[in-house]
């Protein structure tokens, strides 16, 4: 049989490691997908640029559109980034009858629902593992392998960059920034490492997730997202005392009102697995009502390990090419008319347990008059540990660790916590998820 012919969108990162893992582990990969896998042509944004891949034998073009028009071409690895020229591209490609293989959580985030429809009309498909946590194949973990499921709930560490950060500061006190930079170098961090600290990417890839796993609409909107930034070397070290770890998570719930979507710091037991998930790795906790909990863990981020999901999706793609279109596994995992238009729950309505530090004056009535507000709210307190200071402060940090309660009632608590006379600025507030 003739080789398949695809063309590769960006030579960066993902697309280098993608070119060098399909080179360097060809034989394997046709004896695999039935066809040998030739690349044809790549469209980059600098061609003198030096690259780490090698590229003979392929067309290089600064022009994406003239890959996604070339006829002979019968699949494109989209791994450009960004959304506006990559959906462009990507609606051209798949109007000229392609299949596309992404790496782009953010265009199928934000795209994705408009771009598997035109996929659908068109009887191609858009694969997207490489998208979410790197090279764990989560994607196809909770489409395929645990379709006899209603999966409950899945909270994940799906941002290397952000979690290299936490680790580093943790286990080797090093400054927010410079482990930043280092992330860069390494290739992990997005163009905008903002997407990383601050959760837009884990967003992105959790919106991802609770579409595939709850059977609905992709709805990056609806997320709530708070980054690391504000986390503290003290509120690490709290932590670890009160048996906990501070990891930046996604979680999606579906519960009777709704499904929760949010993405924050989060203290877990430092005895579950995941809490133990260092460095770039990522790892994604799923429930499932008939197989309990599963756990997923491997590179996020990377050049090959990205490559891994993007080969095999192309793989799947390969071996797809002369299947019916209405016999392939839908894109969101449940048949398109078969998604369902469930509530994203506004994040007041979330129910956690929760993490508070704030600076109090060191003098007698200021816990009653904390804990009366957190008992007008019905907050219940599980523990409470107030600081050593030095002998000349005044100030007093304190923790307090509550049961679960709704967010709304959290916040009217934190805002008359802050008003009171003896207390120092804001309150510090982190959820706890116990993932049990
Ligand atoms: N910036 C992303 C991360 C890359 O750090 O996880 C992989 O999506």
């Amino acid at each position: 049989m003739k080789p398949v012919k695809i063309g590769i969108l960006g030579l960066g990162t993902v697309g280098c490691g993608s070119v060098n893992v399909l080179t360097r582990n060809a034989a394997e990969i046709a004896r695999r997908a039935g066809r040998q896998i030739e690349i044809s042509m790549a469209a980059v944004r600098n061609l003198e640029r030096p690259r780490i891949c090698g590229t003979e034998g392929v067309r290089l073009t600064t022009d994406p559109f003239e890959v996604a028009n070339d006829p002979d071409i019968e699949i494109i690895l989209e791994l450009m980034g960004g959304t506006e020229l990559a959906r462009e591209v990507v609606v051209q490609a798949i109007s000229q009858g392609k299949h596309v293989v992404t790496a782009n959580k953010a265009l199928i985030a934000t795209h994705g629902n408009e771009l598997f429809a035109l996929a659908q009309e068109n009887g191609v498909m858009v694969a997207f593992e490489a998208a979410v946590a790197g090279g764990i194949p989560i994607i196809k973990a909770i489409r395929e392998g645990l379709a006899a499921n209603q999966i409950q709930w899945l909270a994940g560490i799906i941002n290397g960059t952000g979690n290299f950060i936490l680790t580093e500061m943790r286990d080797k006190g090093r400054a927010f920034g410079d482990v930043l930079k280092e992330a860069q170098e390494l290739g992990y961090a997005e163009a905008d490492p903002t997407f990383d600290v601050e959760g837009i990417d884990a967003a992105h890839k959790l919106t991802i997730l609770a579409s595939i796993a709850f059977g609905i609409p992709l709805q990056f909107d609806k997320a709530m997202t708070e980054g690391i930034t504000k986390i503290t070397a003290e509120d690490v070290s709290y932590a670890e005392e009160l048996g906990y770890r501070i990891k930046h998570l996604g979680v999606a719930r579906k519960t009777d009102a709704g499904v929760e979507l949010r993405v924050h710091p989060t203290l877990i037991p430092e005895r579950q697995l995941i809490a133990n998930v260092d460095g770039v790795m990522n790892a994604v906790l799923v429930m499932g009502d008939a197989v309990g909990p599963t756990l997923y863990y491997g590179a996020g981020a990377g050049d090959e390990p990205t490559a891994s999901a993007v080969v095999a999706d192309t793989v799947d793609v390969v071996r797809a090419l002369t299947s019916d279109p209405e016999n392939r596994v839908p894109h969101l995992a449940f048949q398109p008319d078969a998604l369902e238009d469930l509530p994203i729950l506004p994040i007041d309505q979330v129910e956690t347990a929760y993490y508070l530090r704030m600076a109090v004056e060191d003098k007698s009535g200021v816990l009653a008059e904390i804990t009366r507000i957190l008992g007008e709210q019905e907050i219940s307190i599980e523990a409470f540990v107030q600081k050593d200071v030095t002998e000349e402060w005044t100030q007093v940090p304190i923790v307090l660790l509550t049961h679960k309660t709704k967010e709304g009632r959290m916040n009217r608590a934190i805002s008359a916590i802050e008003a009171l006379d003896c207390v120092y600025g804001s309150v510090m507030r982190i959820r706890m998820e116990t993932l049990d």
